[in-house]
């Protein structure tokens, strides 16, 4: 979580040392692994689907046509899987790569399996948080027909965030030469899945959308790494005050759009809660201080369209798993995360759709439908900027692009 973050040395080392308790705690809980997409409690366990492969090609997706607005487009069955074992994500299936392709660090893959060429989305996770506790929104992604690559990176304090980048920015660099190989290897099914390198999104959320910025803005240090086609963050957080010292600073006070110049679109997608004290009698600080949030991304940042959303009912870590029962304690949360990943996982499909795929539709539905709770979620009057700094408030009818471009 963000608190990342925290004030003191003191105060960090208290929030990690307790995070990394929970974690263990939630490890034996487990994370669900279900070949089927989100919206559906009832699906069959991976492994039991690949019994016997050839003959049992089922078809997971049992949502309600008519809900298809509502959860976006579902067409594909999905396969999730980590690169090597660890205790934090014990239950998540385990696929070996061939040595030769093996990722610079752990990490899990959630990826359509039936023949096609998908986008791919680098998904920076958060601080002290564990990649698999995002496996419901990777099955949402992946499910709508998008490859999830999310490296597990050290758990660290350090408020030095150059380390981070340098190993997102390693498999960045990873994903044009071995996933390809990754998958051919992986897929249980005889289908093929080939990634399109050529649409990669660098994704992450709280601290992971720090990274995410930054690796967007070209701050690691490789010459060759990938360009992104994409940028997208869920309650990105900077550091945890206007005066701290989080390497590289991205947000402060009092940004005009002048800061961080980026040429791709970008979905800044933050939490209204996030900025409220949390913990047992509010003793936490937020996990995502007004400062220095999605807000100040927002403020700070310029490219030729930028979309900034905010769930006013929800809070930092309603973005993980249901199986993250501790998140409440850690942040202030909404009542359940289930609506509030439905909406991101739609959200970022409707961005993809629309800046990727010249799809239009559902993020027009979203920006004209916004004030009826999409997906049971309260939103706030979604903000777009675009190239020439026009600012715009308040329901589109129109494609924002053909509109202002
Ligand atoms: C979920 O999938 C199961 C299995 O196909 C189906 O019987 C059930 O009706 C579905 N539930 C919903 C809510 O769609
Ligand atoms: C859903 O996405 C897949 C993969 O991108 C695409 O082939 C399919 O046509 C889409 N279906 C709908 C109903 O939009
Ligand atoms: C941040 O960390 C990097 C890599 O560990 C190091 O080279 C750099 O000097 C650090 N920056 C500061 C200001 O400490
Ligand atoms: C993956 O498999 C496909 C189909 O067999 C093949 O065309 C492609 O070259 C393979 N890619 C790699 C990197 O092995
Ligand atoms: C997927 O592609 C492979 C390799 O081209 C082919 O053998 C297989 O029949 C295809 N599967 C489906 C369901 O189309
Ligand atoms: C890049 O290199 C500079 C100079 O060596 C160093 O200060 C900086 O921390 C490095 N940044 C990253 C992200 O590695
Ligand atoms: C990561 O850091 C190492 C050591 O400083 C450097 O050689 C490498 O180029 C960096 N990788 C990336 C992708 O920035
Ligand atoms: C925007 O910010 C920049 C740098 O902080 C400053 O130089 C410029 O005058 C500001 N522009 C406006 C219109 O406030
Ligand atoms: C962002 O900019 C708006 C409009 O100038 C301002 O009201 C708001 O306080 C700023 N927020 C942050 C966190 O900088």
């Amino acid at each position: 979580m963000a608190p990342a973050m925290a004030i003191s040395p003191s105060s960090s080392l208290l929030a990690a040392s307790f995070s990394v308790i929970l974690l263990l705690i939630c490890s034996a809980a487990g994370t669900k692994l279900y070949a089927q997409a989100l919206g559906n409690d009832s699906g069959t366990p991976v492994e039991n689907i690949f019994e016997n492969a050839e003959t049992d090609r089922v078809t997971l997706n049992n949502i309600p046509q008519a809900s298809s607005q509502y959860y976006g487009n579902l067409s594909s069955n999905v396969l999730i899987f980590q690169t090597s074992v660890s205790i934090a994500c014990a239950t998540t299936k385990v696929i070996r790569p061939p040595a030769d392709h093996e990722p610079p660090v752990r990490t899990i893959i959630a990826t359509p399996i039936q023949n096609g060429t998908y986008p791919v989305i680098l998904f920076k996770h958060g601080f002290s948080l564990a990649n698999c506790f995002y496996t419901q929104l990777f099955e949402y992604l992946a499910s709508s027909g998008y490859i999830v690559v999310a490296p597990q990176t050290q758990l660290t304090l350090d408020s030095n965030c150059t380390e981070e980048i340098n190993e997102t920015a390693e498999v960045a660099n990873w994903i044009p030469k071995s996933l390809e190989a990754l998958l051919n290897a992986s897929i249980p099914t005889g289908d093929v899945v080939i990634p399109d390198v050529s649409k990669l999104v660098m994704a992450g959320h709280s601290r992971g959308g720090k990274i995410a910025f930054a690796l967007a803005l070209g701050k690691a240090n490789a010459t060759e790494i990938p360009s992104f086609s994409a940028l997208a963050t869920l309650d990105p957080v900077d550091g945890n005050g206007p005066d701290s010292e989080f390497i590289p600073k991205m947000v402060q006070a009092g940004c005009n759009h002048t800061e961080n110049a980026l040429s791709i679109p970008v979905l800044i997608l933050g939490t209204g809660y996030g900025s409220k004290h949390s913990g047992p009698l509010g003793i936490m600080p937020p996990c995502a201080p007004a400062c220095c949030s999605h807000a100040g991304y927002f403020n700070c940042s310029s490219s030729p369209l930028i979309y900034h959303f905010v769930a006013l009912e929800y809070g930092h870590l309603d973005f993980l798993d249901d199986s993250e029962i501790w998140t409440p304690i850690m942040c202030t949360s909404g009542t359940s995360k289930a609506p509030m990943r439905s909406f991101s996982g739609r959200l970022l499909v409707a961005f993809l759709q629309a800046n990727l795929e010249g799809n239009e539709e559902d993020m027009e539905y979203i920006l004209e439908k916004w004030d009826e709770d999409i997906d049971s979620v309260k939103l706030d009057e979604p903000q777009i900027y675009t190239e020439d700094t026009l600012i715009l408030k308040g329901p589109l009818v129109s494609n924002p692009k053909s509109a202002f471009f």
